[in-house]
């Protein structure tokens, strides 16, 4: 199992490149199972998660090519209906091709996707909206079976914000009889990116930016070639690491217009920020001021950068407080950056943080992916010497993440441990 060793104390400067967004990238992948035909996906990073992904869209029955930043997906023959508990357990975005494999085939079955080191994390308003259109769902042996003879247009209002029943239901409801229309639905770019790619593929979606979406069923759609969306948490995570080095940083290839809210709490911090169209440096300041985050569904501060925020406030001359509405129990990074002497305590769902002047190196453990980002993070300003083992956690949404950051001065050395 790898681990990364991480020389600490480094002075960042210079430019790094943000890549394709997996979380756009995972549904990209199953919205091309509704257009028979081979689609194209372009700005595909090499991530575990995508690998998994195309190995379940194989299994389907899809032939999947994989290589050089692009993929290509050719759905015309799904003969399969079936995400088996092998795959979903190892990667949960697998309830994806749920909706595309009912609307196409009339039957899916996906393993129920258990808890995470991130949280319970149900999916009730995936089927429950899957139900609304028509569907009729029966939990088996640890698998939702979902079947419709034909997916009826129909008006639903989600209870919670989520991205992932949103970005389902929207994949079913394209091809449903009538319209259907969407309240309360998640506002993240990643939904737009998909509402994007199924409008080109010949869906009639409208509300993009909005919490309500309506969506005018289709016959049938067709393949098309996409430039994948750069991804806002790689983005943002990296930004973060600016704010704790001592020379600027520029993070290119992204979309400032995803990172409003982080943006606004990295001045706050002391940062100062020159931002251009697609691109961002960050002036970091010579002292941290605290900062309080509240995670929130978008335009909020992401869920997905709240672990690396945390590492910014433990260096913060002062205290604050960070609290996750989206996934409250996501905080095992605290006990791990307490390791590096960060001063965290954890009052039942919130993170006192009171700043330190310094982290010093020791072993610690990726427990998640964002997690496992945080404690790079932490590892590249301790003292000392940093280990950090299980990154295969990183491995799952960042490509080549220790390659990026030592371009922009860190010391992180892959092992095999
Ligand atoms: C997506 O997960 C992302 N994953 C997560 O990124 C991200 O943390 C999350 O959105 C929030 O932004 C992918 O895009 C693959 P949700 P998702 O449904 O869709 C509750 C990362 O590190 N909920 O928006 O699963 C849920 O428990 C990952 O890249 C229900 O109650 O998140 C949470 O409190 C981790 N019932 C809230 O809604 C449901 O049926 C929002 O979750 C579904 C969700």
């Amino acid at each position: 199992m790898d681990r990364f060793i991480i020389e600490g104390n480094r002075n960042l400067s210079g430019k790094i490149q943000v890549s394709g967004a997996k979380n756009a990238i995972l549904p990209a992948m199953a919205t091309c199972l509704l257009a028979p035909g081979k689609s194209v996906l372009r700005n595909v990073p090499s991530l575990i998660d995508l690998k998994s992904m195309a190995h379940l869209l194989r299994v389907l029955g899809a032939r999947v090519v994989y290589e050089n930043g692009m993929m290509s997906i050719d759905s015309r023959d799904i003969v399969y209906n079936e995400a088996p508990y092998e795959l979903v357990s190892k990667m949960r975005a697998s309830i994806y091709v749920l909706g595309p494999l009912l609307a196409r085939l009339g039957e899916a079955r996906v393993s129920f996707p258990g808890g995470c080191a991130i949280g319970t994390r149900p999916v009730d308003l995936h089927l429950s909206a899957l139900e609304a259109l028509g569907a009729t769902i029966e939990i088996e042996h640890g698998y939702i079976h979902a079947t419709a003879e034909k997916l009826i247009g129909a008006d639903i209002h989600f209870a919670k914000s989520s991205v992932g029943a949103t970005i389902n239901t929207l994949m079913a409801a394209v091809l449903a009889q009538g319209q259907t229309r969407l309240f309360n639905a998640a506002m993240e770019p990643e939904v737009d990116s998909t509402i994007d790619l199924l409008n080109k593929m010949g869906a009639k979606i409208t509300g993009t930016g909005s919490t309500t979406l309506q969506i005018d069923g289709v016959e049938e759609l067709f393949p098309v070639e996409m430039q994948m969306i750069s991804d806002r948490i790689e983005a943002g995570t990296f930004l973060i690491a600016g704010a704790m080095s001592t020379q600027p940083v520029t993070v290119e290839n992204l979309d400032p217009r995803h990172l409003d809210i982080l943006l606004d709490k990295l001045r706050l911090a002391g940062c100062e920020l020159d931002v251009q169209e697609k691109s961002i440096t960050v002036i970091p300041p010579q002292v941290i001021k605290p900062v309080d985050i509240l995670t929130l569904p978008y335009p909020g501060f992401p869920t997905d950068l709240q672990a690396q925020f945390t590492v910014l406030m433990s260096l913060a001359d002062g205290s604050s407080y960070i609290e996750d509405t989206i996934f409250p129990d996501r905080f095992m990074h605290v006990a791990e950056l307490n390791r590096l002497q960060a001063n965290i305590r954890m009052e039942r769902n919130i993170a006192r943080v009171e700043g330190v002047p310094k982290l010093f190196g020791a072993e610690v453990m990726a427990t998640d992916l964002r997690a496992s980002a945080a404690l790079v993070l932490a590892g590249m300003v301790a003292e000392g010497s940093t280990i950090v083992s299980r990154i295969y956690h990183i491995d799952r949404g960042y490509d080549r993440i220790e390659e990026k950051l030592n371009s922009i001065g860190a010391k992180i050395v892959r092992e095999d441990a």
